[in-house]
């Protein structure tokens, strides 16, 4: 590993402030991590095989992890929990998850849990979880009533993004990844796809920790990391995870372009960019066949950030992205019917176009 060279991104939250590490294998750091953390003993839970790990000079009781969806949730936090008792783990020792960002999540929640808070080192392996998940201490499982509804702020001790783990990444899996940096466009961080991808993630890191280090508890900046969210939650949850995370953000990022579009936020150019860029990381920007409007609508209305407001979606606007509460239904409705339209059209812009007068109507929360 060469320890020039790799980025290095600080997550600057004072003493739970933490560095994350990117680059070609930056896993050899784990053994120098483990022992500043003071742990007599770790739990390695790991999707990657055991070998593919470096030995941490403490013994570790190694578990296998299952990245996916449906594996997300309390049952397995409950399970996590029981082993790391069963090897008598303390709070003094140390968590390590290696794998997609449902294993971060679910192991994070897990060590977050445990004896009230044990530390955690991530190592994600996917493109989405090195650009996205792992960083910023969200932690979280599924419901069946709902996509992360349960969870907790719980900051790592460091997070490893060795980007050898995605020389083997299905190409599927590296468009999924595509879906985060597609929405860094729009919250403050333009023209990643012509960067080495190395410096995509460092970049994607970059932002999420500036915006986490200024409003770790999602009390309102860091909202907009949530941009294409809204939608993306309640497509995942309403195909039952078939759409990936990444590719439902994608698809809620263009809704968000033409939602902003049709309530006067932005003109008709900045909507068909969202599809532009949308499409230019090989995503997709329709709905997919058979998504029920109605389902979309309920799930909508369970998501976080509404807090009892209504339909509530992170827009662009004249002053940038904010948080927009009470979207009106029928609003919404119109634009779904749209994207529905478009799936199998060639790409072009939106039919729908921005009503000329940027007129902040709605209600906001500014950021
Ligand atoms: N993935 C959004 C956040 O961490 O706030």
């Amino acid at each position: 590993m060469n320890r020039l060279t790799h980025h290095r991104v600080e997550v600057e939250l004072g003493d739970r402030a933490y560095t994350v590490h990117i680059g070609p294998g930056v896993r050899a750091l784990l053994p120098e991590l483990v022992a500043a953390t003071g742990a007599s003993r770790a739990v390695v839970v790991s999707a990657r095989p055991e070998g593919e790990l470096p030995p941490l000079g403490v013994p570790t009781l190694w578990l296998a992890a299952h990245d996916g969806e449906d594996n997300k949730n309390l049952a397995a936090v409950a399970r996590l929990c029981e082993h790391f008792a069963r090897f008598g783990l303390t709070r003094s020792d140390v968590v390590i998850s290696c794998g997609g960002g449902t294993t971060t999540d679910t192991v994070g929640l897990a060590a977050a849990l445990y004896h009230r808070g044990t530390p955690v080192i991530h190592l994600p392996t996917s493109l989405l979880a090195q650009v996205d998940a792992s960083i910023g201490g969200k932690t979280g499982v599924n419901l069946p009533e709902g996509k992360n509804l349960v969870g907790t702020y719980w900051q790592p001790r460091a997070v490893l993004c060795d980007t050898g783990f995605l020389d083997t990444l299905p190409a599927r899996e590296r468009v999924n990844g595509h879906g985060e940096l597609a929405r860094c466009h729009f919250i403050g961080a333009e023209g990643l796809a012509a960067l080495p991808l190395e410096e995509q993630i460092a970049r994607s890191v970059a932002l999420k920790a500036s915006v986490v280090s200024r409003d770790e508890r999602d009390q309102g900046l860091r909202h907009i990391l949530n941009y294409g969210h809204t939608l993306g939650h309640a497509l995942e949850r309403a195909t039952d995870y078939a759409l990936r995370h990444g590719e439902a953000v994608a698809v809620g990022t263009v809704f968000a372009g033409r939602l902003a579009g049709a309530l006067g936020r932005i003109p008709p150019d900045r909507v068909r960019e969202h599809h532009q860029v949308v499409e230019s990381y090989g995503l997709p920007t329709a709905l997919p066949a058979d998504v029920d409007h109605d389902a979309l609508i309920a799930y909508m209305l369970r998501d976080k950030k509404a807090e009892g407001h209504g339909l509530t979606f992170v827009l662009d606007g004249p002053d940038g992205p904010e948080l927009v509460a009470d979207v009106p239904e029928q609003t919404v409705r119109e634009q779904l019917a749209l994207l529905d339209a478009d799936r199998g059209s060639p790409p072009r812009g939106p039919r729908e176009t921005a009503r000329p007068a940027l007129t902040g109507r709605h209600p906001t929360t500014h950021l």
